[in-house]
């Protein structure tokens, strides 16, 4: 084995590889439940990836058999069914668990110097998974996913001078039709998948050059020992290696209870109106997207102005880019910062939930006003940053990991 290697070694690092990202990879030695999610992450894009090659084998990408092609899958392909819901729910997952995963990165400031490369990398990723869901919702050809994707496209219209020939470009008809079903499905299966998947890529490698934050927020390599070895660290492989493996159990105890009883989930992870076969002469009751999209639909209708709507759910993604740059403070972890940053993060989260909430329910002037009132907190807690963070009183950060 170890002549095998050497012969291997010779030609491609591979046990330098290994060592530099699994064995002599040293971590800090205080991870707590929120580093579960970048390995989960890992795991659900695996999923996605390998039940989305298995379903293309039985999926037709045409306007006239696509419904039906899904329909196909889940009574007469064997296995159809669960490979099918494997994915759905993998979606609505994949984005519970990349929200965990952003907003561990809120809580202990892993965003912030040498970590902006990981962030924005992460930040593109979160674009592009944006962008896979919503072309994957159109393929089932159901009646949200073609009206669903109708009301996005049709944002792009409110642009002055160029929107209308923009939104037939991205159809590629003029209305949405098999040829706008047949873009998405390439779009969503090829090209989509290999962004993130080098994006992935990039991620990690931007984090193994600096190395990972922890929950003290504390620079585990300014104290090593003779050998170079931070004391505080310990090597990835086998300590969290193993100790993801719990995470993954837990994962997926959790989500095979989804997929097998409630993959619907209430409405929530499948839409009831995407049981119906898209019409384009019926428009279903009331749109709205998937459940991760709404915080940002929710933004959108806060503003009465069409336009201003579409710059304002633009400008919530966009600001979370220059994040790093907003944060003053010159401690990292919320446990060192001052009362404030915890109080502006609590108010962004309760906002962006609520604002969640609102985007799937009908709007009244009651509803109009809250979401008002969270849009305008959701964007306080980004333009104020540079100020509580630099006015407050921050405690001490211990000299080593705390546990
Ligand atoms: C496909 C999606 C993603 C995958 C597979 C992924 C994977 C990972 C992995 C494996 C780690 C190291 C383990 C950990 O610290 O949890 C990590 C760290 C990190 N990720 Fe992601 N990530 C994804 C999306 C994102 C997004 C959307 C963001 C934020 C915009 C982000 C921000 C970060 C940050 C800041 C770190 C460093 C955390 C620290 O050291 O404290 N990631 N990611």
């Amino acid at each position: 084995m170890s002549k095998f290697m050497d012969w291997v070694d010779a030609r491609f690092p591979a046990t330098k590889m290994w060592e530099d990202h699994l064995s002599k990879y040293y971590a800090p030695k205080n991870f707590n439940f929120f580093y579960f999610f970048g390995s989960l992450a890992l795991l659900v894009l695996v999923n996605q990836i390998v039940t989305g090659v298995w379903l293309t084998m039985s999926y037709t990408p045409s306007a006239e058999e696509a419904f039906a092609s899904v329909e196909y899958i889940m009574r007469d392909v064997e296995y159809g069914a669960i490979l099918r819901l494997l994915h759905s729910t993998g979606a609505s997952a994949f984005f519970i668990v990349v929200y965990l995963h952003m907003f561990r990165g809120l809580l202990y400031g892993s965003y912030q110097k040498p970590r902006e490369l990981v962030w924005l990398f992460g930040m593109l990723i979160y674009l592009a998974l944006m962008a896979e869901a919503f072309m994957g919702y159109l393929l089932p050809w159901g009646q949200m996913s073609y009206w669903g994707a109708q009301v996005i496209i049709s944002l792009f219209g409110a642009i002055p001078v160029i929107g209308d020939d923009l939104t037939q470009w991205i159809r590629g008809d003029y209305l949405i039709s098999g040829i706008t079903l047949n873009r998405f499905f390439a779009l969503h299966v090829v090209a989509l998948p290999i962004v993130i998947l080098g994006l992935v890529v990039l991620h990690i490698l931007a984090l193994h050059e600096v190395g990972s934050n922890n929950p003290d927020g504390v620079d585990i390599k300014k104290n090593k020992d003779e050998n170079g070895i931070p004391l505080d660290g310990i090597p990835f492989h086998p300590y969290y290696t193993v100790k993801d493996i719990v995470g993954v159990v837990v994962f997926l105890f959790i989500f095979c209870s989804i997929v097998f009883f409630f993959p619907e989930m209430g409405g929530y992870f499948l839409e009831k109106p995407n049981f119906e076969q898209a019409n384009p002469f019926k428009t279903p009751e009331h749109i709205a997207p998937v459940w991760y999209f709404t915080p940002f639909y929710a933004i959108l209708r806060a503003v009465p102005d069409k336009l201003l709507g579409v710059i304002a759910m633009g400008a919530a993604i966009a600001v979370l880019f220059v994040l790093p740059w907003l944060d003053r403070s010159p401690v990292k972890s919320m446990r060192y910062k001052g009362l404030l940053s915890k109080i502006w993060l609590l108010v962004f989260c309760i906002s962006f939930v609520i604002l969640g909430v609102l985007g799937v329910l009908a709007p009244t002037p009651g509803r109009t006003l809250l979401s008002q009132v969270c849009t305008f907190l959701y964007f306080a807690y980004f333009i104020l940053m540079p100020f509580y963070t630099r006015l407050e009183k921050t405690k001490p950060v211990p000299e080593r990991v705390t546990g």
